[in-house]
Parts: C-alpha cells; sequence; structure tokens
C-alpha cells in the first residue's frame, strides 16, 4: 500500500481512473474534429483553432487527475482509447457532437463526485467542485452559445464565414 495512503476508497481510485479514460478519449475526438475541420473539404481555421485548443484542455484535464491519483496514493490505470469518428458531417454536427461529449463528460464528473462524497473524502469532493464542475460548467454554456451563434447565421455562406473567422480571433 502506498505510504501516503489515507481515507482513500478504493471506489474513488476507481472512479478517478474513469474519469482520466474520459478526459483521454474526449481529447481524442476534439483531435479527430480538430483534422477535419482543417481538412482541405472544409477549411475552418476558426474551428480547428477551437477544437486544437480544447484537445490540449482534455488532456490537460487527465494529466491533473493522474497527478491527484498519485497524491492520494492510488494506482493509476490508462484504458484503451476508442478510434472516434472522423467525419463530421457539418459544423453544426461537430459542435452538437461536442455539447453531448461535454455533457457526457460532466455527468461522470458528478458521478466521481458522488462517490467521493459516499465515502466521505472531503478532499476529493472539494478537489472537484473547485478544479473541474466550474470549469465544465462554463465550457458547456460556451458551446450552447457557439451553437446558437450557427444557427442564428443560417451554418452557410458569410455568416459561416464570418462565425468561423470569430472564432479564429478568439482562438489562435
Ligand atoms: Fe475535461
Amino acid at each position: 500500500m502506498s505510504l501516503c495512503k489515507q481515507n482513500f476508497a478504493s471506489a474513488s481510485e476507481e472512479a478517478i481512473n474513469y474519469q482520466i479514460s474520459q478526459e483521454l478519449q474526449a481529447s481524442q475526438v476534439y483531435l479527430s474534429l480538430a483534422s477535419w475541420a482543417d481538412s482541405s473539404n472544409q477549411g475552418f481555421p476558426g474551428l480547428q483553432q477551437f477544437f486544437k485548443k480544447s484537445a490540449e484542455e482534455e488532456r490537460e484535464h487527465a494529466q491533473k487527475l493522474i497527478e491527484y491519483q498519485n497524491r492520494r496514493g492510488g494506482r493509476v490505470v490508462l484504458q484503451t482509447l476508442q478510434a472516434p469518428e472522423m467525419d463530421w458531417n457539418s459544423p453544426q454536427n461537430a459542435i452538437e457532437a461536442t455539447l453531448q461529449l461535454e455533457k457526457d463528460v460532466n455527468k461522470s464528473l458528478l458521478n466521481l463526485h458522488k462517490v467521493a462524497d459516499e465515502s466521505n473524502d472531503s478532499q476529493l469532493t472539494d478537489f472537484i467542485a473547485s478544479v473541474y464542475l466550474p470549469e465544465q460548467v462554463d465550457g458547456i454554456k460556451k458551446i450552447a452559445d457557439l451553437l446558437t451563434q450557427l444557427n442564428r447565421v443560417g451554418g452557410d455562406g458569410l455568416g459561416l464565414y464570418l462565425w468561423d473567422q470569430e472564432l479564429l480571433k478568439q482562438y489562435s
């Protein structure tokens, strides 16, 4: 047993490993989205930047959880990642998929918080509630705004071009 382990349930340890795999899978999906947006058939530099940054952020989320797991004396177990969809069809479809992805990640974060709470692990509930949950809620709002704005401009022509240019300004 790890020397630093105290009040750390195996259910929490497993839930952290599951969350690490969710963050890495999200990063994998964002890499695919960024590659799709950058392909010459699509040509959305703003979307590419947004997805690329998101892929980096998800990887950082996983990294932070890996370090947390070690800090608590848990054992990090990495899982096999799934191959993501590679053809995202349209910016609307891509952003809708992103929104669902972030909601799924949020659901598993909330579950991790619940597991920690059931084990009276206030250190872990505090870590998740202070570091992860606020960022997740903000991220979901941001993506929902993007989808609303995209639907407002009609999703093609000049409106779509300007929407993408706006993303490029924000994320490059
Ligand atoms: Fe994340």
